[in-house]
């Protein structure tokens, strides 16, 4: 389980990156000429001009999440997640996400390959590629954010055998057909097109690989979720001092969206809910009677995907 077994490509043409054996922190395209380093044990595949556009957004929501309580100086925190103490401020969030682990280990996991090779895509401090890893799955760390406490950095305190990688969700640096699946966990709401997402996504994939999204927000109607996430932007502008909305992301799903993207991309999603409890499983019927917003709903969405590589 190590590094040398991604075949890795460039984000720009995709064509194969291959390494002088003196340089081993080092990748180079012979296809466009660019080169991508190896820096703090984490793979650069953004280059400057593409990484510009993100700079906004990773200051605000790093400060945001950092505000909120999450990262920490501890590595005990990192190594114990998704379990959290009780007395964290965003405990209840995390008893949540344990749920939804815990179903995709017990439902999505089993049907996956043996030691499956996956991508953990929006990886954050990686504790999901920390946890497969120890399931023995082959795991690869993707994310646009490298920060120390709240980014790729921050899986240091897991001592990785499995490489983290800066790149983007649309320019994934891996070959065709070279991975058994896809992994969003809680990120591909942040997408700014689910269509070039999902595409990139397939074009990594093997024949029979699956993408699996999961933890992002999912509403019945589409002005439930606008109306989600104007109350976000004017709650963090009050509470921060930014709207952090810098960057076009979906921020929700809608299930008659989720349609749409199967019809246009040729691919069935299998949707399977965890069971959050009693309480959350009232919020729907809650949320009617007081006359306020459709709550979101949270489900694990798995695309079966039949992708055609030519050879
Ligand atoms: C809410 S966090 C989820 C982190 C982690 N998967 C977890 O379960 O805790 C979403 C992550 O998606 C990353 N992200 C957002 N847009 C991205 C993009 N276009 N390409 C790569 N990563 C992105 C963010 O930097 C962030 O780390």
């Amino acid at each position: 389980m190590n590094e040398s077994t991604w075949r890795f490509a460039c984000p720009e043409c995709k064509q194969p990156l291959s390494q002088e054996p003196s340089e081993t922190a080092r990748l180079h395209c012979a296809g466009c000429g660019e080169g991508y380093a190896k820096e703090d044990g984490i793979w650069r595949f953004i280059t400057e001009p593409r990484l510009e556009p993100f700079h906004r957004f990773l200051g605000d929501y790093v400060n945001i999440r950092l505000a909120e309580g999450r990262g920490s100086d501890s590595a005990d925190y990192y190594l114990k997640l998704p379990d959290c103490d009780p007395r964290h401020p965003i405990a209840w969030q995390w008893q949540l996400r344990q749920k939804t682990f815990a179903r995709f280990r017990s439902k999505v996991l089993p049907e996956l390959p043996n030691s499956a090779k996956l991508l953990d895509v929006g990886a954050g401090v990686g504790w999901f590629s920390h946890r497969l890893g120890q399931d023995g799955c082959e795991m690869c760390a993707v994310d646009v954010c490298v920060d120390d406490k709240d980014g790729l950095a921050a899986a240091r305190h897991y001592q990785p055998d499995w490489p983290r990688v800066q790149a983007e969700f649309d320019r994934l640096p891996f070959a065709d057909a070279s991975v058994d699946g896809v992994v969003f966990n809680a990120s591909f709401h942040y997408s700014t097109d689910p269509v070039t997402t999902l595409c990139e996504s397939m074009r990594v994939l093997r024949d029979g690989g699956v993408i699996v999204i999961l933890e992002s927000p999912i509403y019945r109607h589409e002005h439930s979720g606008r109306q989600m996430v104007e109350q976000r932007h004017q709650d963090f502008a009050r509470r921060f001092g930014t709207r952090s909305d810098s960057l076009d992301s979906i921020q929700f799903l809608t299930w008659s969206g989720l349609q749409v993207l199967a019809s246009q991309l040729n691919l069935t999603w299998r949707i399977d809910k965890p069971w959050y409890g009693w309480r959350w499983a009232a919020r729907p019927w809650k949320a009617k009677l007081m006359r306020r917003r459709e709550p979101s709903q949270f489900a694990i969405l798995t695309a079966c995907v039949n992708v055609k590589h030519s050879d």
